[in-house]
């Protein structure tokens, strides 16, 4: 190794999200709309969660979760002013793959024909942005990579229960894909200043999909042909997860916010992931932060689950609400339970 190499592999740089891009399917489905499939209203949806409507892919309309992804990538990567050539890694956070195996990632990675580029999907569900952020961050303080593709992307239209026996899940969910480029950041107090991760598996099975799996494998689901066994559809246990997700994301924005010495009046706009506009408002009221302080766009695409937090940054820095040496919190809670923060100086 000379001595350039030698250097270079001791400092230890900074991330910043360079360029950042989202992608919405057409079809606008309104609560409304769902009150011809199920029992339910827009008053108990607006109420509970705050949703108004949300994005459904469209048979037909060409989208899969891959497909949204790179959608929402073209717009970051040509907003981070580089070539899709540029990019080193790809990170993929979703629960709905295209398959089961292999990953969504390198479906990207074709798609962008990025030569023989590395790509990992990251199974983290609502968390899975904050997660992959976290994850793309290492690898450039590293000094391994120079720019990372983080990509957030759900195609949850396709497999929710639509009939009032699924209710409680399927107003709240939304398709929808969120991209960023992470770029290697030389100042060391700009970009990506810390990040947060937590997990408790404890709780595996209050918000999951446990079949088809290798719990719960296709053959012995065919073969008890019961049509009361529904573990194909996910469950969630909506009032545990409500009690849980207040907790901890309160615990680690604070978390985030210690480690920086910064003070909640010191947000300048927190990005919570977008599970339910009652959690968000709880947040805030907990933490006495104002309406200009908190970014919520949920009544608008329900929770898109690891696109949530991309998309909702994307449209925040698009209405000139992130500027330079803003403090940004994001902050996620989801199935695992897992949850995390990130804190950033925007450059
Ligand atoms: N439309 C109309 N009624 C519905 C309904 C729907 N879509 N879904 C459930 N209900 C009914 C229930 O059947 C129940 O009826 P009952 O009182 O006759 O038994 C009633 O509404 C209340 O149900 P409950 O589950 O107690 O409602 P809730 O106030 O807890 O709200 C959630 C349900 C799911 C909105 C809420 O628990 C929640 O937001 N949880 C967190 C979810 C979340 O954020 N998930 C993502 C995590 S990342």
């Amino acid at each position: 190794m000379n001595y350039l190499n030698c250097v270079e592999s001791i400092i230890m740089y900074n991330s910043k999200i360079a360029g950042l891009g989202m992608y919405v399917p057409e079809n606008k489905v309104s609560n409304h709309n769902l009150t011809h499939l199920m029992d339910t209203s827009d008053e108990w949806i607006k109420e509970r969660t705050g949703i108004k409507e949300r994005r459904h892919i469209k048979k037909g309309d060409g989208n899969s979760t891959a497909v949204m992804g790179v959608k929402a990538a073209k717009q970051a990567i040509e907003r981070a002013k580089i070539s899709s050539d540029d990019i080193e890694l790809i990170l993929f956070a979703t629960l709905s793959p295209d398959y089961y195996f292999p990953g969504s990632g390198v479906l990207v990675q074709e798609m962008l024909s990025i030569k023989d580029c590395p790509a990992m999907d990251i199974r983290n569900q609502c968390s899975g942005f904050v997660y992959a952020l976290a994850t793309a961050d290492q690898f450039i303080k590293s000094g391994m990579y120079k720019n990372v593709l983080v990509i957030g992307s759900e195609n949850h239209s396709g497999g929710l229960d639509f009939s009032t026996r699924g209710r409680d899940v399927s107003v709240i969910f939304g398709d929808g894909a969120g991209a960023a480029v992470v770029s290697r950041e030389v100042d060391n107090d700009k970009g990506i200043l810390s990040s947060h991760l937590h997990s408790e598996g404890k709780h595996a099975e209050e918000l999951s999909l446990i079949g088809p799996s290798t719990n719960r494998w296709v053959p012995e689901i065919i073969e008890a042909n019961d049509p009361e066994d529904i573990s194909y559809y996910p469950y969630m246990n909506g009032q545990f997860v409500f009690k849980n997700a207040v907790v901890r994301f309160e615990q680690v924005i604070l978390e985030g916010l210690k480690k920086n010495n910064l003070s909640t009046e010191d947000i300048d706009l927190l990005i919570p992931h977008q599970a339910n506009l009652r959690i968000s408002q709880f947040v805030q009221r907990k933490f006495g932060l104002k309406d200009r302080q908190v970014y919520n766009n949920i009544e608008k695409y329900g929770n898109t689950t690891a696109a949530s937090i991309p998309i909702a940054l994307t449209e925040a820095w698009e209405s000139g609400l992130i500027n330079t040496g803003d403090k940004i919190v994001l902050a996620a809670f989801g199935s695992g339970f897992t949850w995390g923060s990130i804190i950033l100086n925007w450059q």
